[in-house]
């Protein structure tokens, strides 16, 4: 790391939570806490002229060619400290049509294109790629709250990404090779890891603090003319290796796609890579279901017991997270929330029903709900319980 990137580095991981964590507290004391305007102004210009110190400086020096790590790390920071101009909404999307962080902007824009990535801070950054000092990791604010999620995103994100990496050898062995077995195992104990931890943090992680200290941090910001949407927790491959897979979310339906076709740039190159593996490769329910065509083998109904069970656990995490985590933390204190507010709650920006739709929609296919409107794979599973049972 150049001496530049390692003080911006250290700004980082001190003064910025410090200055943050200043107008976290006197947004709190309001009775409108969503209220940020007219707050705690000397902390907003002290936060942009020492931010823009370290971020021109950094400019002039160019591109250092320092290799991945290093520039992926350095979007990062300078991303943590745009998406907080826009917490505390020194800018805002709706207000301008260009970032007036401009160096910020040209600094980003230079590392991501060339590294592939979408010139804003993303999810690695905070949860998979977030090296920790001394047992502390980057974070915006020094709140118990955002730690909290920050490490039970982290948690369940590296379980899909084992139940994942198992779950793409099979294509590789067959449904029927015995080590397949140990495979969908591997994949069937990460999908657990995930619900328990998707189960702790519903159960500590408070409302209010989220809403209102957390998630801010988490939203849409201009980057030059463009506005890039806010990270989320899904902007990793490994949920998506497992829809398709398992065969319960087609590539090729039109709203799944675009999600995947959206997402790309907010991933890790290697994650990219491995998506695109994963769309050209076909899926077990496929698998499984042309297996019943023929005699079946003695491999048949373990191999197939399992399938069910992953698919079933697979969907079990997707209702956790709708019903309980967005349901809890998103859309019922959104509900109480002051009018003037409402456009700026979600990550992606579009209106919230249309996000919970979305979303809604997406529950469905993993669990293969019985739903008339979109497709899922409902009759399919049925079909391989209905030979399972000897129907
Ligand atoms: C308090 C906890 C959480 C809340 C309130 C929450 C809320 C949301 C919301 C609102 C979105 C839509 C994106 C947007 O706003 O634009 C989203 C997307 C997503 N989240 Fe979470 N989330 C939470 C935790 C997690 C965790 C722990 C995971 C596990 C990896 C996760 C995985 C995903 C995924 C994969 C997506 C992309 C859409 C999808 O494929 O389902 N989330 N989340």
């Amino acid at each position: 790391m150049s001496t530049l990137s390692q003080q911006f580095d250290t700004w980082i991981r001190t003064s910025f939570v410090e200055i943050n964590d200043e107008l976290e507290a006197l947004y709190w004391q309001q009775e409108d806490k969503a209220n940020v305007q007219g707050v705690g102004d000397a902390l907003k210009v002290e936060l942009v002229e020492q931010g823009e110190s370290y971020i021109r400086a950094l400019l002039a020096e160019g591109n250092t060619d320092e290799g991945f790590e290093q520039a992926f790390d350095l979007l990062g920071n300078v991303g943590l400290y745009m998406a907080a101009c826009r917490r505390h909404e020194i800018t805002e999307p709706s207000r301008e049509r260009c970032s007036p962080l401009q160096d910020a902007s040209a600094l980003a824009m230079h590392i991501g294109a060339s590294i592939g990535v979408t010139p804003r801070f993303a999810t690695a950054h905070l949860t998979t790629h977030n090296k920790a000092i001394n047992g502390v990791y980057k974070r915006f604010t020094s709140h118990p709250a955002e730690k909290l999620f920050v490490d039970y995103n982290t948690r369940a994100i590296l379980a899909y990404k084992r139940g994942a990496e198992a779950l793409m050898k099979v294509h590789h062995l067959g449904i029927s090779h015995p080590m397949s077995l140990d495979l969908l195992e591997q994949l069937k104990r990460a999908l657990l890891d995930v619900i328990e931890s998707n189960q702790t943090l519903f159960s500590r992680l408070d409302t209010d603090a989220f809403f209102y200290v957390v998630r801010p941090y988490y939203k849409p910001y201009r980057v030059g003319k463009e506005v890039y949407r806010g990270a989320n927790a899904g902007d990793f491959a490994g949920i998506n290796v497992i829809d398709m897979m398992l065969g319960l979310c087609p590539a090729n339906d039109i709203s799944y796609g675009q999600m995947l076709v959206e997402k790309f740039l907010y991933m890790m190159p290697e994650d990219q890579a491995t998506l695109r593996e994963c769309m050209r490769t076909p899926n077990l329910m496929d698998a499984f279901l042309q297996a019943l065509e023929g005699p079946r083998g003695e491999w048949f109904d373990e191999a197939a017991k399992l399938f069910v069970q992953v698919c079933k656990l697979h969907g079990d995490t997707a209702i956790q997270h709708h019903n309980q985590l967005v349901d809890k933390y998103i859309a019922k204190p959104s509900q109480h929330m002051q009018q003037q507010h409402m456009d700026k709650v979600t990550a992606s920006g579009p209106p919230l029903e249309v996000l919970l739709r979305d979303l809604s929609n997406l529950r469905d296919r993993r669990a293969a709900a019985k739903r008339e409107d979109i497709y899922t794979r409902y009759d399919d599973l049925q079909r391989l319980r209905a030979a399972l049972s000897g129907e």
